[in-house]
């Protein structure tokens, strides 16, 4: 078996997917037309996924996140969604939702819900793909949003619905500001994880964990610029969810093959880190290629992503006889496919 296809095969969980940006470019045309909705000029369909920035990026994902308004549009995305996931080789899947972005074209949370968490039970049905979700705070909003933000999660408990999130542009809104939201949501009894030092400082980093208490981190980059922070955060092993295609787009590491872009020095201190696609169709990527990415460009070793892939399971919220269970079931496949790339 060659490398490409034991690495999309691996078991893998994705902890850090924006399902908003996980709706192909195709899609979003089509739901948009649907809708009535304005695009931008452009030649392809493909071109409207052009950017340079994150700032650039969030004006495109807003516009996506408009073309999605009613159950059934929720319900194919996330179906859509989960399904590229399980072709990556996903087995678990914690998947982000961005409710404010939908509320500006009047969207009901409740008509967000229904329609996603049936694109969940589709997925697993057909697919066998478990999946929980994270509806995330847009820091853009402030502070006091993000408060109420969380009370309205808390208002609409699930099963499914696990955690909450902090995403969008970091600049100008550090995550310092968002501890009563974090606060309120552990009282809630809900997990706790956000966007830190992707475009912020390594104080965001940590904030993130001193202050807001999350259990892990999304991107984290910056946390390199802090020796102290990156030997804290190898002693706590708190994990990381990287994604290696976003950094090209968003951060000032773009090229995975420069021997100090972030990954690779936090995998080089020790850090504890799990690879995920982010917003993969609107980076053209998918899970399985944000690993063979890792292995072709950046040189990481397929022992290293092996234990990347199991690193999700540590960094999933999930109970801890799932952890084992699924500790020993996706080792023995690990080392199958491995010994047959040999
Ligand atoms: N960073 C910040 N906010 C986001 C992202 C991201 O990569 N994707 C969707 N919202
Ligand atoms: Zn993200």
């Amino acid at each position: 078996m060659d490398v490409e296809t034991a690495l999309r095969k691996m078991p893998k969980a994705e902890l850090h997917l924006h399902l908003e940006g996980a709706v192909d470019a195709s899609t979003f045309a089509e739901l948009a037309a649907h809708h009535g909705l304005e695009l931008p000029p452009h030649d392809q369909v493909a071109d409207l996924y052009s950017y340079d920035s994150l700032a650039d990026f969030l004006v495109i994902y807003s516009l996506v996140c408009r073309s999605i308004q009613t159950e059934a549009d929720f319900r194919r995305v996330t179906y859509e969604c989960l399904a590229r996931c399980a072709d990556s080789g996903a087995r678990y899947v914690e998947l982000f939702l961005s409710p404010e972005s939908h509320f500006e074209m009047g969207v009901e949370y409740p008509t967000m819900l229904a329609g996603v968490l049936t694109g969940m039970a589709d997925a697993q049905a057909e697919r066998s793909l478990e999946s929980n979700l994270i509806p995330a705070i847009n820091r853009e909003l402030g502070p006091a949003r993000a408060v109420e933000f969380v009370e309205m999660v808390a208002a609409h408990p699930h099963p499914q619905i696990i955690g909450v999130g902090l995403d969008f542009n970091e600049i100008g809104f550090p995550s310092a500001d968002y501890v009563d939201a974090y606060r309120a949501a552990a009282a809630h009894g809900l997990h706790r994880t956000s966007h830190a030092g992707e475009v912020g400082p390594a104080d965001n980093v940590r904030a993130a964990i001193d202050l807001l208490d999350c259990e892990r981190i999304d991107h984290g980059y910056h946390v390199v610029d802090d020796p102290d922070l990156v030997a804290s955060c190898v002693e706590s092993q708190i994990a990381f969810t990287v994604c290696p295609t976003t950094t090209e787009y968003t951060t000032v590491w773009r090229d995975l093959s420069a021997p100090d872009h972030a990954i690779r020095q936090m995998s080089e201190a020790g850090l504890k880190l799990m690879v995920n696609s982010d917003d993969p169709a609107m980076f053209v990527s998918d899970l399985g290629n944000e690993y063979v990415r890792l292995h072709r460009e950046m040189g990481l070793s397929l022992d290293t992503l092996a234990e990347m892939a199991l690193n999700g399971i540590d960094a999933a919220w999930i109970d801890d006889a799932t952890k084992t269970a699924l500790r020993a079931d996706w080792s023995a496949e690990i080392d199958t496919l491995l010994a047959a790339t040999a």
